[in-house]
């Protein structure tokens, strides 16, 4: 599980340090998500990045569409730092905050790159945005699909050990967007239609280096701080903390060529529309 609470602090903080590495880990799948929120966004309005993070899809829709203001908000000032450090452009602005009760204008488009998963009351938040969105405004988000269909996930997870029992109910995290039933659903109960979900399968670089052992390393290293192994490998000291390292560089290494790790990942695209009446 993953809270607002995590992104305002802590989480939100390695994020923002670790950006090159969480950057290249998306790098595969951003031009695809860019290509489907153009192919929806209008010329010129109010555009909202949800969870803009360090502002790459924000400055992406923003080059692409110089007559609309974009603004993209993120709950972690650490990373919208960053974004305001990487990205100046007049009809770009950052805000830490949260989108859900941040005060911003009527949105002609919302977009997101994994960043609508960690809402605690989903239906909720996905209403309050519909409320927020000018009639007919398009959404588009892309999200994880299932862990076993993520082999980075899936790897990480063998190597530490079982994921803990679920918790009854919905909990906000990385792969709380997985089941295409339930966030098809939760859209149309929040006034959204849906006009399309697409499958995406991409490469998940986790690491790169001037050999493949020092691609190893490096990927080792962005695991240690994020993902599901960090807090494995924080959670332990000594030799025990040794032996599950070694074990999480076994299974990377068989991921391991051309001087990068590059592992299989999946996500889904939505696209929906603010044609529906908000619960
Ligand atoms: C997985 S990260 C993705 C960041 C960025 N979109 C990217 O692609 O690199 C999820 C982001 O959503 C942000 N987030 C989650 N809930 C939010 C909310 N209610 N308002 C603003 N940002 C939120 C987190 O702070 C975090 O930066």
């Amino acid at each position: 599980m993953t809270t607002a609470g995590d992104w305002s602090g802590k989480v939100g903080d390695v994020w923002a340090d670790e950006w090159p590495r969480t950057e290249r880990s998306f790098a595969d799948l951003a031009p695809r998500l860019t290509q489907a929120i153009l192919s929806v966004a209008p010329e010129r309005g109010c555009f909202l990045d949800l969870g803009c993070g360090i502002g790459s899809t924000a400055a992406a829709i923003a080059l692409a569409r110089p007559a609309a203001r974009v603004d993209g908000i993120d709950l972690s000032a650490p990373m919208i730092a960053v974004a305001n450090a990487r990205h100046a452009r007049a009809n770009l602005h950052f805000a830490a905050g949260d989108a859900l009760t941040a005060a911003l204008p009527t949105a002609d488009l919302v977009f997101s790159r994994h960043g609508v998963m960690f809402f605690a009351d989903p239906v909720a938040a996905f209403a309050h945005l519909r409320r927020r969105a000018a009639p007919g405004a398009p959404l588009v988000f892309s999200c994880f699909r299932a862990r076993q269909e993520n082999e980075w996930a899936r790897v990480l997870q063998d190597a530490i050990g079982p994921a803990p029992a679920a918790a009854a109910g919905y909990a906000p995290g990385p792969f709380a967007f997985a089941d295409r039933d339930f966030v098809a659903d939760l859209l149309a109960a929040a006034g959204w239609r849906v006009e399309r979900v697409d499958a995406v399968d991409f490469t998940y670089v986790a690491g790169e280096g001037e050999s493949d052992t020092a691609a190893i390393d490096d990927a080792l290293a962005f695991f240690a701080r994020i993902g599901p192994a960090a807090p494995a490998i924080r959670a332990t000291h000594g030799d025990e903390r040794l032996t599950l390292r070694a074990r999480i560089a076994s299974r990377l290494a068989r991921y391991a060529t051309d001087r990068r790790v590059a592992m299989p990942a999946a996500a889904w695209i939505w696209t929906a529309r603010a044609e529906g009446e908000p619960a």
